[in-house]
């Protein structure tokens, strides 16, 4: 061999642990004077290595994840943001041993649905805007055009809505109040729900199987499962006249263009470790959506407040874990252990939950009639543009009225001024503080200009797609409108270039609401481009704002004494202890700039709070470290598989062997 060989084997992977190099890409935290760490004087890359969040219900407990929602809930968001837009690395365990490359299935149960292990971030998608939950590209999905990604801006107002309607359906169909809906219960009643007060409601089915499919008729929207006499689940039922069928209980799978078996994700926990597997290969142990102590179906509530249920579980089962009480099934043999915590779902939850809602740019005389043919051409019937968030009932009579209120913690309005000629967001904190706690006060919201009934509809042959097994999907969850003036390409196969082309694509249930668009006048098409146009996402920690409340969004907004610029929603300003960033500092080309990196990032981020705590810089904190202080490439302990590496022993093969040797030099070198 080589110890030659051996030794440029074992350099690289050194420079690769142990010099800036194994900063994570996005990850530079430098100042202007930095020689050993990656540097970005705008402050806008990632401050802090990876370090998985542990999962807490005592608030106590510095740096856990209920600490961070609900005694630091902005540094708490900022973690869930950095989950969304680190690009992970083979040291957290992206991808897995047995690189599938494809996962899911279309309905002729063998071909997957889509390419897995594809990306390294959730950004590398949901990227317009960039560094926010944007959307804009497709991706090999379901048929030969792909699946355009969508934003999730105002991802938490959605899952809410979603969740209400559940909740008002059952007040109509669960005449008993216990909890699920009896086939005698089933009495043919129309289902409908107002959106907002004095909107017309919407009509989501019967309460009835009149077409006699064994399936309640219940908008696609709706996974419906069933279960027995008790109400207990009945995991391999599939009918409403399979044996020992009593009833059926159901949720909202809000989110997603649509599915041949209706949506894709329930909730937002849902929609951060189902991507982060199925395209980053990193499996989510999280008993807050495994556990169904009552068989019922649910299954845990997250600390933000959001039911989990049983048709989706990430697929880390907890089977074996280690002497620190974490997961070691691995179960995609990759090495690498617990790749996403409970706690890390709780921060991209919290994110997720917060993430701001799209804005509303200039309007004109022109974008007004734009709005008003909106509702002239029928759009309004499926794109209703307004919901309305019920207040939390505390008192409720049953558990169909317990609604849970707002649970975010902060709204942010973005429109367009003026007279400054620009657009700019107000922050509305919807929060206070009590017993040392940062609490949501829980209250109604009024969401306007969502536009959209959360319903699946058949749009007609111009919007149905043959998906790759041959498979024709046609139904399609009504595209929220808000955002899609920011949003080329349109459609869920993006297949439009224009807005004026993806209403024309509309048919099927839209096909008279079509024909009004089409035959009306060119400036009357126009106009309702005009509007759809002003309908904006925004950079959300740039946008010109108000974060202090003072009505003025400064010039020159101070933190920790530094000006800090144009006032903008920088997350890390509202810290328990806010980022005090370096300021006037030389660039590299000699230009003086203000330089926005931090100066105090440990403290700042909490990174040395007891739960937070990663001294030998693994990624695992000491609180779920077997050995604390000694680093492993993948988790402190065991190492990862030889094929990893390369055949450092020279005997011509790699094998654990070579696993030993790496071991040996990795344990004793500094
Ligand atoms: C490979 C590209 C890709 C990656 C990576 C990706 N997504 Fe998506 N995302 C999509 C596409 C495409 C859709 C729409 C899927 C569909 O309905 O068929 C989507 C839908 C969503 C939605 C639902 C939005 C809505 O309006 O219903 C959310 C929320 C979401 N993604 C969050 C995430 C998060 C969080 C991550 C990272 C853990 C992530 N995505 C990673 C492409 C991606
Ligand atoms: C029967 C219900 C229905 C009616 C009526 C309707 N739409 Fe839609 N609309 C949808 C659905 C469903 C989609 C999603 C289609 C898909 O999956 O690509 C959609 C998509 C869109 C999109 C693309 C959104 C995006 O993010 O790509 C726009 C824009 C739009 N509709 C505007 C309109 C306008 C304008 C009208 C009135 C002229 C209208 N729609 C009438 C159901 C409807």
């Amino acid at each position: 061999m080589g110890s030659r060989q051996f030794g440029r084997a074992v350099a690289f992977c050194g420079i690769m642990l142990l010099s800036p190099a194994m900063a994570q890409l996005g990850h530079r935290p430098g100042i202007s004077t930095s020689t050993l760490e990656v540097k970005d004087l705008t402050g806008l890359s990632i401050k802090v290595p990876r370090v998985r969040i542990p999962h807490t219900t005592d608030r106590n407990l510095a740096g856990g994840s209920a600490y961070l929602q609900w005694r630091d809930p902005w540094l708490g968001y900022q973690l869930g943001k950095d989950l969304t837009q680190r690009e992970f690395q083979l040291r957290d365990g992206v991808f897995g041993r047995a690189v599938s490359n494809f996962s899911g299935k279309l309905p002729d149960g063998r071909t997957p649905t889509i390419v897995a292990n594809d990306q390294v971030s959730c950004g590398g998608c949901h990227n317009i805007p960039y560094r926010d939950a944007g959307g804009g590209v497709n991706f090999a999905k379901s048929g030969g055009l792909g699946r355009n990604t969508p934003h999730f801006f105002g991802g938490g107002l959605v899952e809410m809505i979603g969740w209400q309607v559940r909740l008002q359906l059952l007040a109509q169909m669960d005449a008993n109040r216990d909890g699920w809906v009896s086939k005698a219960e089933m009495n043919g009643a129309t289902l409908a729900v107002a959106p907002a007060p004095g909107a017309p409601p919407i009509v989501y089915g019967r309460n009835a199987d009149e077409d006699g499919d064994g399936r309640p008729d219940l908008n696609a929207i709706f996974s419906v499962w069933y279960v027995d006499g008790e109400g207990k689940l009945l995991r391999a039922a599939r009918s409403l006249s399979d044996a020992s069928v009593a009833g059926f209980n159901f949720f909202t799978t809000i989110f997603g263009w649509g599915e041949p078996g209706g949506g894709l994700n329930p909730t937002n926990r849902a929609f951060y470790w189902n991507p982060i597997h199925a395209h980053t290969g990193m499996q989510a142990n999280d008993p807050t959506s495994l556990a169904d102590p009552e068989n019922d179906g649910l299954t845990g509530v997250s600390n933000a407040g959001a039911q989990q249920v049983w048709t989706h579980k990430p697929m880390d089962y907890g089977l074996e874990t280690n002497s620190v009480g974490i997961s070691i099934d691995d179960p995609d043999r990759d090495g690498a252990i617990c790749e996403i915590t409970e706690g890390d779902l709780d921060m991209a939850e919290w994110y997720m939950l917060n993430a701001p809602r799209p804005g509303l740019g200039r309007q004109t005389a022109e974008t007004a009639r734009g709005q008003a043919r909106l509702g002239d051409f029928g759009c309004l019937s499926c794109h209703v543009p307004n919901w309305r968030i019920q207040p939390r009932n505390h008192a409720p009579a049953d558990y169909t009225q317990a609604y849970p209120g707002d649970r975010r913690f902060f709204d942010f309005d973005v429109v367009w001024n003026a007279s400054t000629e620009r657009m700019e967001g107000r922050l509305v904190r919807l929060h206070h503080y009590e017993n040392g706690n940062e609490i949501p006060n829980y209250g109604g919201f009024l969401v306007t200009g969502i536009y959209s009934d959360f319903k699946h509809h058949d749009m007609g042959p111009e919007f149905q797609q043959v998906l790759y097994d041959g498979s024709v999907q046609k139904l399609w969850r009504t595209a929220p409108l808000w955002g899609v003036g920011s949003g080329l390409p349109w459609g869920h196969a993006g297949q439009d270039m224009t807005l004026d082309g993806v209403i024309r694509r509309h048919g099927g249930e839209a096909e008279a609401s079509r024909e009004a668009y089409v035959g009306a006048s060119e400036a009357d098409r126009r106009a309702v481009v005009a509007y759809l146009e002003s309908l904006q996402l925004y950079m959300t920690d740039q946008v010109p704002a108000d974060i202090d409340g003072d009505g003025e969004i400064s010039e020159h907004f101070m933190v920790a004494g530094r000006d800090t610029g144009v006032e903008r929603l920088n997350a890390e300003w509202l810290f328990a202890t806010p980022l005090l960033i370096e300021g006037p500092a030389v660039g590299g080309d000699g230009s003086v700039v203000r330089s926005s990196a931090g100066t105090n990032i440990a403290e700042a981020y909490g990174q040395h709070l007891p739960y937070l705590r990663d001294r030998d810089e693994d990624g695992f904190p000491d609180v779920a470290d077997e050995a604390p202080e000694s680093r492993g490439f993948l988790d402190g302990v065991r190492n990862a598989p030889a094929f990893y590496y390369a055949d450092l022993n020279g005997d011509g093969v790699v094998d654990a062997l070579d696993l030993l040797v790496f071991r040996e030099y990795y344990l004793t070198t500094p």
